[in-house]
């Protein structure tokens, strides 16, 4: 299939590109690399550098690629960003959204995998997080997400096919790609910074959550296993109706946790202090992926945190310094 990558220069997005092209797609890249590296766009995969809120260039990019399906991960995604300036996220993930799928209608583009994310549940009532609880998402970032969801819904009366994959919490690497901002916002890449002294401290947003241990807990997903997850959707975006499934493996780590991971896989001493909440963090976010298990027949390969923690510090190793770009 000649697929169209939106954001396909970022984290996840490069794995996904990643997999789409090894599965025999071909497979172009639209970002306009504001956080995305060249060097993470998979060598038989064509970059169009190129911004969503840009029409235009949208439209170019579909009459040279005829593209048949999209996979759209492009959007800015910090949700303490979001809290300050939600106006960003409206119009990147929402007008973002509706450019692109005014080129696809125009195009004849059909399908589309939507990213999505746990933050559209808000502050769960109970874990594990099914499909169908209520959506009260607690932050621009999560609503902002909800909207594309909702609009991928109203164009489906104009024929589109569409998948929301609701990722829980990305982490690892590939062998080629991995995670890499110039402003790190996830916890484990901030504690590879502490531990390899890219920075100065390490602090725990909070340890007062109705948890076991005080802090956060959420659900990883290596990227691997969502990259896969995308070339599920795709195929059964044929065949099946369109739908939103989860994308977690169904077990939460705390981030007290997350830091013993880190120390055991880097083998490095690390310390830390415990600063105040960070606004707009749920205290749990457990995923129930029963439904895209049984209805696409995907299984997360990775399982159990350190494994996970291994992948992205293993990559880190081979790429100390991360992109050339960055
Ligand atoms: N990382 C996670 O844990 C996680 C969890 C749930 C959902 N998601 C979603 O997955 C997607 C990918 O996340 P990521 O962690 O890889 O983020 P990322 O920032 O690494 O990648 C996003 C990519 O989109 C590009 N981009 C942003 N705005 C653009 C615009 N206006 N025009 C063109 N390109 C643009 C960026 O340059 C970047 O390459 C996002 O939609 C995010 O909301 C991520």
């Amino acid at each position: 299939m000649r697929v169209l990558v939106t954001g396909g220069a970022g984290y996840i997005g490069s794995v996904v590109t990643e997999l789409l092209a090894e599965s025999g797609h071909s497979v172009a890249v639209f970002d306009d690399l504001r956080y995305g590296h060249r060097e993470a766009v998979h060598p038989s995969a064509t970059l169009i550098a190129g911004d969503l809120l840009d029409a235009p260039a949208l439209d170019s990019a579909f009459q040279s690629g005829g593209f048949e399906a999209v996979v759209h991960l492009a959007a800015e995604s910090k949700v303490e960003e979001s809290v300050r300036d939600p106006s960003l996220f409206y119009e990147v993930n929402a007008r973002g959204t509706v450019n692109l799928l005014d080129a696809m209608a125009r195009h004849g583009a059909r399908k589309i995998v939507f990213s999505s994310t746990a933050s559209v549940y808000g502050e769960p009532e109970a874990t594990p997080i099914h499909e169908g609880f209520p959506i009260q998402p607690i932050n621009p970032y999560g609503a902002s997400k909800h909207l594309c969801e909702r609009l991928l819904r109203l164009a489906s009366h104009a024929g589109l096919q569409h998948v929301s994959l609701r990722y829980f919490n990305a982490c690892g690497a590939s062998t080629r790609y991995g995670e890499w901002r110039e402003k790190e916002t996830h916890i484990i890449p901030i504690l590879f910074d502490a531990v390899q002294g890219r920075r100065a401290s390490f602090t725990l947003f909070g340890d007062d959550y109705p948890t076991a241990d005080g802090t956060c807990v959420r659900d990883y997903i290596h990227v691997l296993d969502i990259a896969q997850a995308h070339i599920h959707a795709l195929a059964g975006l044929g065949d099946l109706p369109s739908a939103v499934y989860n994308v977690g493996v169904g077990r939460g780590y705390s981030n007290r946790e997350v830091i013993e991971s880190v120390r055991r896989v880097s083998g490095m001493p690390l310390d830390y202090a415990v600063g105040p909440r960070r606004s707009g963090d749920p205290a749990a976010l457990i995923a129930d992926a029963s439904k895209i298990r049984n209805e696409l027949g995907w299984q997360p390969q990775f399982q159990d945190l350190d494994s996970m923690v291994r992948s992205a510090w293993q990559w880190r190793l081979r790429f100390p310094n991360g992109y050339a770009s960055s």
